[in-house]
């Protein structure tokens, strides 16, 4: 009998209990021994749960009962999560986890410390929710060096974007009917501005490419400054908007990694993912592009991906050794500023002839764009592919009386 002890009741700590109640028998066959959750952690009260009896606000005793084996921390954040998760790991007990912020955060400290205490420490419910890319990445496409990664990877923005663009919705109405959906994490920041897709995806490139990628290495930009304008002309061009999160391995054993919204071409896989979904397409050298797709957030599909790591933790105790990386100064990681790809702008022109020139002069050929309703003072275009550094210092000298409204990269995926 293995005992399980679940730290949080939030949203997805009390999924976890429910697909594990459900289905208890199942994953019992699957765990090959019987399986109990014996203790739920909250600081609230839950005197009308039929699991009252499981609650405890003290987490020591969890931490100094020998029978628990494996630890579900699902309270996000880093305080306290950080201290519960460390001592877990330490008293030699696996932990399970779906904190993206802190995995992103400490997760080489934890792998080392699961590695010398020969216990698990899994995350499969930290990136894409439901969706199993975790493993999927360090076991099943182990045969592969990963060339690149590029994903859809925060379903609040994208069930906003998707709002935006099917239904003229504005960001706001959007943003709150994620929050009641459960979608949303608790300060809507780490979803709009990016920083969760920006967790995500350094827990995707430490795995992918063996080193330790921190947050604050990585340029995040979210969507908060995206326009229904933006959204009609990349439409009417084709094209959608997506928030991407981007890993990509470049040489001398370097990445470029950023987090930031894009345009993406209607015939890409992953222009047709939409409201909560996440996709994430993995680029090997041997499978040619491999593509995730599922619910990327929500109650029961990130309690999914918990449970089924609490199956495997118990399934597969005293193992921990093929999901690792090491930790890392930040040096592989490319300068954004040569990052590549092709841009599209908006702007305002006094004369339009003019800026068409001056737009020439700074950006060579470009392609421009239409909309319904385009003001004859507004032009929209997309540049050739420049480094970031080229684009930035073209943008600055753009003259005469125009203003730049809005600039979107242009992903090729
Ligand atoms: N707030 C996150 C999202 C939850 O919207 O994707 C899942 O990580």
């Amino acid at each position: 009998m293995a005992k399980i002890a679940v730290l949080g009741y939030g949203v997805v700590g009390s999924g976890t209990v429910e697909v594990f109640y459900k289905n208890k028998e199942s994953l019992e066959k699957k765990a090959g021994q019987e399986l109990d959750i014996k203790y739920i952690l909250d600081v609230r009260d839950f005197d009308d749960s039929p699991y009252k009896e499981k609650f405890t606000k003290d987490f020591n005793v969890i931490l100094n009962d020998p029978e628990v084996t494996v630890v579900a921390e699902v309270i996000g954040g880093l305080k306290p999560s950080y201290d519960f998760v460390k001592s877990s790991l330490m008293a030699g007990k696996s932990v399970v986890t779906s904190n993206k912020e802190l995995v992103a955060a400490k997760g080489a400290e934890f792998l080392a410390i699961a590695k010398e205490k020969n216990v698990n420490f899994f995350f499969e419910a930290s990136v894409g929710g439901g969706i199993p890319i975790i493993k999927p990445l360090h076991a099943c496409l182990s045969a592969n060096e990963i060339d690149e990664i590029a994903g859809i990877l925060n379903g609040t923005t994208n069930f906003i974007l998707t709002k935006m663009i099917r239904d003229g919705m504005d960001f706001e109405k959007a943003l709150k009917i994620a929050q009641e959906l459960g979608y949303a994490e608790r300060n809507p920041s780490a979803d709009v501005d990016g920083h969760d897709a920006c967790r995500k995806i350094c827990i995707l490139a430490s795995l992918a490419f063996g080193k330790h990628v921190y947050p604050e290495s990585v340029h995040t930009e979210g969507i908060t400054k995206i326009t229904l304008e933006d959204v009609e002309y990349c439409d009417s061009s084709d094209c959608k908007i997506k928030l991407i999160g981007c890993a990509k391995r470049e040489d001398q054993g370097k990445i470029s990694i950023g987090v930031f919204p894009a345009v993406i071409r209607d015939e890409s896989q992953l222009a047709g993912v939409n409201d909560v979904f996440n996709a994430i397409l993995v680029r090997g050298d041997a499978t040619g592009d491999v593509v995730f797709y599922g619910k990327g957030a929500g109650k029961l599909p990130t309690a999914s991906a918990v449970v089924s790591d609490i199956v495997s933790a118990v399934k597969h105790a005293n193992t921990s050794k093929s999901l690792t990386w090491a930790d890392s100064a930040q040096d592989f990681i490319k300068d954004f500023g040569d990052f590549r790809c092709a841009s599209y702008i908006r702007l305002t022109a006094k004369n339009v002839e003019v800026t068409k020139a001056v737009i020439k002069a700074l950006f060579g050929e470009v392609t421009y764009l239409s909309r319904k309703n385009q003001p004859e003072n507004e032009l929209a275009f997309i540049t050739g592919v420049m480094s970031e550094n080229e684009t930035v210092k073209a943008a600055e000298k753009v003259s005469d009386g125009a203003e730049i409204l809005g600039r979107i990269r242009v992903l090729d995926y």
